[in-house]
């Protein structure tokens, strides 16, 4: 099924070259332009930095509308899917391409509880970091870490070693990052609790103690349910790209998404959310750092200061993600009890800033991270935990794409061009002559 209203032809001109170029329909939005044989034909390259016009791939996973504020997974609209599924659900539909019957589901559950524990031997990995280091660090190289235990499932060939890593990653990601938080705070690992759900074990193995199980509130375990759907695939963002990058080598899945994570950790992608939090913080506690100055700031091009949890490279309209987690903050929030002026905070500036100039002429919209770090707090979380909840939700979405990148042998290896532009030849000097 192709939308007939695509353009179904194109060509370029280089100098007096013109080539005819091949148009490659999708489903619903954007067709693509192929220019794989435009450097051979027209001794060219196609300049795109950021790669923003630029389909590096064809994906069935994610459909992305960033005008209309459209996120569907596999064909599902997003606000269904976080509102009716478990995230294991999500994860299923992600990585093989339908929602799963009963009997998949459970067989997929069962997989991923058998799959929880860490090797003992990983303990010692995770004390040799200092108590400070930042749970990012240790959770992508954690993820490196443990592929040293299954080299047996190296092959990105194999069906089964795909199956048999992407059931371990899913199923240990909760379990490192829980160890990393506890190693921050200096409490003893938890290990995982397969009587327990999915989310419920992480967060026993997160606020719970050997001493004492944590009471995990069913209104905070159905929250996370929610937020990691909302984060658990983005199309080809900047870690969903690098992920694909990475495996194009054929580098294993463990290698791949642990270089995703680190794509993610920046405050302009995953690591915003911290940035957010961070930003709503200072104008809670700072007399001199008011709503009015930081809309001010946001807006002065000689100021680096950005509104963190704004803008996107899609959405362009609105962020659906933001609009689910704006009605579920305060639904979330006076369901746990917490009273977090961050909220209001938040809530102030988004106002001010959508009544502005500035934000309305360059569709600057509260993006996911704007509230999900609210939200992160009120369930107990600390800052720096909330780029790795990003990523435990991240996960799926980039197992899903390498392996679809791995389908699809046009993909392999990648390869962008550059436009030279340095010296020519120069004549080596001597270093007593420089
Ligand atoms: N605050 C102030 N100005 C902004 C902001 C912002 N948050 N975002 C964009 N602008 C301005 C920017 O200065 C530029 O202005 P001008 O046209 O005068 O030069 C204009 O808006 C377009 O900006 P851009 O950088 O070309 O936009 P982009 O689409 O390339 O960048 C972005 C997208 C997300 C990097 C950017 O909006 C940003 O830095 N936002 C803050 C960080 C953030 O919230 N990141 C999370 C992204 S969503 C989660 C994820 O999937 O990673």
């Amino acid at each position: 099924m192709t939308d007939t209203s695509q353009p179904t032809t194109a060509s370029i001109t280089v100098g007096d070259s013109e080539l005819d170029l091949e148009v490659l329909p999708a489903t619903i939005g954007s067709p693509g332009v192929d220019v794989s044989k435009v450097r051979a034909s027209l001794n060219a390259v196609t300049y795109d930095p950021g790669f923003a016009n630029t389909a590096g791939t064809r994906s069935a996973v994610t459909y992305i509308d960033g005008g209309a504020g459209t996120l569907r997974h596999r064909g599902y609209a997003i606000e269904d899917l976080a509102e009716k599924c478990t995230f294991l659900e999500v994860s299923y539909l992600l990585l093989f391409g339908e929602l799963p019957t009963r009997e998949e589901l459970d067989n997929w559950t069962t997989s991923v509880r058998s799959h929880t524990l860490l090797s003992e031997e990983m303990k010692r990995f995770f004390d040799a970091f200092p108590r400070s280091a930042h749970p990012m660090a240790i959770l992508s190289s954690a993820t490196n870490a443990i592929s040293t235990f299954y080299e047996a499932y190296y092959d990105p060939k194999s069906a089964d070693a795909f199956y048999q890593s992407a059931v371990r990653l899913i199923a240990k990601m909760p379990t490192i990052a829980a160890w990393a938080y506890k190693k921050s705070v200096s409490q003893p690992y938890m290990y995982p609790r397969n009587d327990l759900t999915y989310i419920e074990s992480f967060l026993n193995m997160m606020f719970g103690l050997p001493v004492e199980d944590a009471k995990v509130d069913p209104v905070v375990a159905r929250a996370l349910n929610v937020l990691l759907i909302l984060h658990a695939d983005h199309g080809q963002n900047c870690s969903t790209a690098t992920v694909r990058f990475v495996g194009s080598s054929d580098a294993n899945l463990f290698a791949s998404v642990a270089a995703g994570m680190n794509a993610l950790w920046g405050p302009l992608h995953g690591g915003a959310n911290q940035a957010v939090v961070e930003m709503l913080s200072e104008i809670h506690d700072d007399p001199d750092m008011t709503m009015e100055k930081a809309i001010e700031r946001a807006k002065d091009r000689d100021d680096p200061f950005r509104l963190m949890g704004f803008g996107h490279r899609v959405y362009k309209n609105f962020d659906p993600r933001a609009q689910i987690l704006k009605r579920f903050a305060d639904d979330v929030l006076s369901r746990v009890g917490i009273d977090d002026p961050l909220l209001e905070i938040a809530k102030q500036l988004e106002a001010a800033a959508l009544e502005d100039e500035y934000f309305v002429s360059r569709n600057l919209y509260p993006n996911v991270d704007f509230y999900s770090g609210i939200i992160f707090r009120a369930l107990g979380f600390p800052t720096r935990m909330f780029t790795v909840l990003f990523a435990i939700g991240r996960l799926p979405g980039w197992i899903a794409n390498w392996k679809e990148m791995h389908d699809d042998p046009a993909t392999r290896i990648a390869r962008p061009r550059q436009i030279y532009e340095g010296p020519i030849l120069r004549d080596y000097l001597p270093i007593t002559e420089r």
